[in-house]
C-alpha cells in the first residue's frame, strides 16, 4: 500500500518527543509539511527529522494542499478546535491531540464537522495503546473483577505546573489545568476499561493554590518552561481538583494535583471489585489482587511505544475505514464528564443527569 500524506501543525515538545520519532519508524507515511507560528521552529524540527519535506508558518497552506491526506493538530488545546474544524472542511482527516477542545460545546461541533465531511477524526489518547489498559479492559469483560463498584484515581505531583504564565495557564488557551490536562488521561482510561458508563450525578472542587502569586511560585524542575511567562502571563487554572462522580456502572472518586506540598507523586487507578482488584500504575504495570485466593500479581508484559501503536493505527484506519479506538465517538462521554466537573466546581453544586 502507498504512503499517507500527512501534515503536521505544531512543533513543540508532543511532535518532537512523541510524533516524529514515531512516524520515522513508520513506513506507511510521509510527511509533507511541518507547521509552526515561531520562526524557525519548524525548521530546527526538520532539521532533527529529515522525514518533513516543506516547512510553513501558516497551517492553511498545509490544510488546503490536496495531497495532504491528513493533519495532525498538535497545537495548544484551543487552537484544537479551529484548525480541526478547518482541516475537515478541507476534506481532511485528522488525528487531534487531547484534549478535543477547550469545552465539551466544540466537542460536539468538532464531531458533526467530521461527520458532515465524512472524514475520520482521532483524539490522541495514547494511554489506551498501553498493553496493560488493553489486558484490564479484557480482564473486566471477562469478568475477572466481578463486579466493579468503585474506581479511585489520583495524578498527584510535588511541583509540576508546565510553562506557568503561558499557555497552559491561561484558561482561555487551555480550558483549565490538571483536570484537563492530566485528568482527561485518567477518566478516558476508567470510562474505557468499564466499558463506557452514563454519568449519574457529579461533584467537584478545582482550586487556584500554589502559583496564585506567580513570582514566589518556588519548583524544582518546570516542564514546558519554554512557553512560561511568569511577568506578564495569565495562571487562572486550577492547579488542584477533587471530586466525585456517579454513574450507571461504578462510582470514581478522585485527587489531582500539579503542584501541592506534598513530596510524594501518586499517578495510579484503583479498580475495586467485588471479586478481584487492580491498581494500574499509570503508562506502566498493574497488579491485580483476585478475591477467592488473596494472591495478588503484577503484571510482566512488555510496554510498547503508544505513540507508535496510535499513530499506525490512525494511518491504518484511513485506509481500512475502520474507525479507531480513539474516534471522536468513543471520546464525547469523558469531554462531558470534564465539562460536568469544571461546571460542578464553578457552580460550587452537585450536578444531575
Ligand atoms: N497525548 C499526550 O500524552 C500529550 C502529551 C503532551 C501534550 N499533548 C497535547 O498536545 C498539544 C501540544 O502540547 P505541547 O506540549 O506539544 O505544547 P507546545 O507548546 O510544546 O507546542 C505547541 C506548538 O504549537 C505551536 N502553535 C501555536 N499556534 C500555532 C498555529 N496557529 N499554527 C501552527 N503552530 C502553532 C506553538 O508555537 C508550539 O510550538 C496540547 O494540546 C497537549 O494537551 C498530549
Amino acid at each position: 500500500m502507498g504512503k499517507t500524506t500527512v501534515a503536521v501543525i505544531g512543533c513543540g515538545r508532543i511532535a518532537r518527543n512523541a510524533h516524529l520519532p514515531a512516524f520515522t519508524k513508520m513506513d506507511s507515511i510521509r510527511v509533507k509539511y511541518a507547521c509552526d507560528i515561531i520562526p524557525g521552529k519548524a525548521e530546527k524540527l526538520q532539521e532533527d527529522f529529515p522525514i518533513i519535506e516543506n516547512t510553513v508558518m501558516d497551517y492553511k497552506v498545509a490544510v488546503n494542499d490536496p495531497e495532504v491526506e491528513a493533519v495532525f493538530v498538535l497545537t495548544p488545546n484551543d487552537l484544537h478546535y479551529t484548525i480541526t474544524m478547518d482541516a475537515l472542511a478541507a476534506g481532511k482527516h485528522v488525528f487531534c491531540e487531547k484534549p478535543v477542545a477547550i469545552n465539551y460545546e466544540k466537542t460536539l461541533e468538532m464531531k458533526q464537522q467530521a461527520d458532515k465531511y465524512g472524514k475520520i477524526l482521532h483524539i490522541g489518547v495514547c494511554n489506551r495503546y498501553n498493553r496493560s489498559v488493553e489486558i484490564l479492559e479484557q480482564m473486566n469483560k471477562d469478568g475477572k473483577f466481578g463486579n466493579i463498584y468503585h474506581v479511585y484515581c489520583s495524578f498527584r505531583s510535588f511541583r509540576a505546573i508546565p510553562g506557568l504564565g503561558g499557555a497552559f495557564t491561561d484558561k482561555k488557551q487551555s480550558g483549565g489545568g490538571v483536570l484537563i490536562d492530566w485528568g482527561i488521561h485518567f477518566f478516558d482510561l476508567i470510562l474505557y476499561i468499564l466499558g463506557g458508563a452514563k454519568l449519574k450525578n457529579v461533584t467537584c472542587d478545582a482550586y487556584c493554590e500554589m502559583a496564585k502569586d506567580m513570582k514566589s511560585y518556588k519548583y524544582e524542575s518546570m516542564w514546558a518552561e519554554d512557553t512560561a511567562d511568569i511577568e506578564n502571563g495569565v495562571n487562572d487554572v486550577d492547579d488542584y481538583i477533587s471530586g466525585y462522580i456517579r454513574t450507571d456502572k461504578a462510582s470514581i472518586s478522585f485527587n489531582g494535583a500539579w503542584a501541592q506540598n506534598i513530596k510524594e507523586p501518586e499517578m495510579f487507578i484503583d479498580f475495586l471489585g467485588d471479586k478481584g482488584g487492580a491498581r494500574l500504575s499509570y503508562g506502566g504495570q498493574f497488579v491485580f489482587t483476585d478475591g477467592a485466593t488473596l494472591q495478588s500479581e503484577k503484571s510482566t508484559h512488555e510496554i510498547p511505544n503508544q505513540y507508535l501503536c496510535e499513530d499506525e493505527g490512525f494511518i491504518q484506519s484511513l485506509k481500512t475505514g475502520e474507525k479507531t479506538k480513539g474516534n471522536i465517538d468513543s471520546i464525547l462521554e469523558s469531554m462531558k464528564l470534564l465539562q460536568a466537573l469544571y461546571d460542578s466546581s464553578a457552580q460550587k453544586k452537585e450536578l444531575q443527569f
